[in-house]
């Protein structure tokens, strides 16, 4: 398992390029499995996690190639097995979004449930709930959910919560649906305005992605189409937080400045300047670090992807910090390792934490639970008075494209050790 050695202190400077949207691409691998040819992806980034999903989807079947780098050709009309193995789906929730192309594309499927992470009980009930209303019998046994459909039908959901994964569930069994099929109360992440996008060059009728109510009129069969992934804000925001908390001053690229209004408006309230250019943004960091409280909310709020990370940033402000967490009841795994490097923080339920800032850190052996925690102990580390070694890098690599190279590139002095 690989490591990463930081030794702390540097200012990052200069130009970072971020990758395309691991949160965005998973879906579009779901989308290729509705259409009658092969779709070309541009701007997938290396990932472990699209590695994952690429596995899942040739094991329906699908034919996968990479093209060139960044350049998946993606063929799902060859889909012949409609079963999601357990031993994929439990390292990866994502998978659990075949469910519903499969079901309207083939009347069938049977995926096994994602099970829990290190971040909560990730449930599915929104999900089946949404597809039961489009006319799915949904039976449960031996850790997968089978969902049979003769032919589904428009139905009208009500989401309790706007769940991402449910949004574009839905949102694709409705694609390939005859009637009309209203999600309300539906996620408005940019990730689902970039499925909608690619569904809509593959022939689908998408009204509203973005906003709280989605409507898809169902169509009979969705062409082979092209599409450019969008670029990933939580890796972009991640390195605004790593220039901010290093006092460096870095020009993000292909940052989508559009979708990272909350994030910016938060770095500018701790003292950071930041100016947003056409598909770039600049981060100064301050030279002291205001004390701010942080909600996370669904979009357009601040992003739970970016509460770990931002909370290191916080482990140094001057005065008290309170973070919440509402989007997960579990997402505090962070703390334990960021406290053994000194941060002063208390987590006081599942979803409060109060953070005390502290003059700085110090270097120290931390351990990577999750991908975003992850992502904070290496924000913590670039800050940190001397050597942090970070192990368990397998979860970072699930969603940030070659790191430690970007990260170095910037003039961090980082390294990452390779253990057999
Ligand atoms: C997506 O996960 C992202 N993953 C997550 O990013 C992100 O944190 C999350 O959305 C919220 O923005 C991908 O897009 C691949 P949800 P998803 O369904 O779809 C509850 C990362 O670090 N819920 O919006 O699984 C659920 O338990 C990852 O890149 C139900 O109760 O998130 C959670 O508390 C982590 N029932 C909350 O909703 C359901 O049927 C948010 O879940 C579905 C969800």
């Amino acid at each position: 398992m690989d490591r990463f050695v930081i030794r702390g202190g540097n200012p990052l400077k200069g130009k970072i390029r971020v990758s395309g949207a691991k949160n965005a691409v998973l879906p579009l691998f779901a989308a290729a499995l509705l259409a009658d040819g092969p779709c070309r992806l541009t701007n997938v980034p290396r990932l472990r996690d699209v590695h994952t999903m690429i596995r899942v989807i040739e094991t329906l079947g699908a034919k996968v190639e990479w093209i060139e780098p960044g350049e998946v050709q993606i063929d799902g009309s060859g889909v012949t097995n409609l079963e999601a193995p357990y031993d994929l789906v439990k390292t990866m929730r994502a998978s659990f979004i075949v469910l519903g192309p499969l079901v309207a594309r083939h009347g069938y499927a049977r995926v096994a449930l994602p099970g829990g992470c290190a971040i909560g009980v990730r449930q599915v009930d929104l999900h089946l709930k949404g597809l039961q209303a489009m006319g799915a019998t949904i039976e449960m046994g031996e850790g997968y959910v089978a969902a049979h459909a003769k032919q589904l039908h428009g139905g009208l959901i009500y989401l309790d919560f706007p769940s991402v994964g449910a949004t574009e569930n839905l949102m694709l069994a409705a694609s390939l649906t005859p009637g009309v099929t209203i999600i309300e109360n539906a996620a408005m992440e940019p990730e689902i305005g970039d499925l909608a996008r690619f569904l809509t060059s593959m022939g689908a009728r998408v009204k509203g992605a973005g906003s709280k109510v989605i409507e898809v009129s169902g169509v009979e069969r969705l062409a082979a189409a092209n599409h450019r992934v969008i670029p990933d804000r939580i890796e972009a925001g991640t390195f605004m937080i790593a220039a901010a908390i290093t006092g460096g001053h870095v020009t993000v690229e292909q940052a989508p400045c559009d979708m990272l209004e909350s994030l910016t408006a938060k770095l500018l309230e701790t003292g950071a300047s930041i100016y947003l250019g056409e598909d770039s943004v600049e981060v100064t960091g301050p030279k002291t670090i205001r004390a701010v409280n942080l909600t996370t909310q669904p979009h357009p709020g601040f992003p739970t992807d970016l509460q770990a990370p931002f909370m290191a940033y916080l482990a140094l402000a001057r005065g008290t910090s309170l973070v919440t967490e509402t989007i997960f009841e579990n997402r505090f795994m962070h703390v334990a390792e960021l406290r053994r490097m000194g941060a002063d923080i208390q987590v006081q339920s599942a979803r409060g934490a109060l953070l005390n800032g502290v003059s700085h850190l110090s270097g120290a052996p931390v351990m990577a639970s999750d991908l975003r925690a992850g992502a904070a102990l290496v924000v913590a580390a670039l800050a940190a008075q001397g050597e942090t070694d970070i192990s368990r890098i397998y979860h970072v690599d699930r969603g940030y494209e070659m790191l430690d190279a970007k990260l170095r590139g910037a003039g961090a002095d980082i390294e990452r050790i390779k253990e057999a």
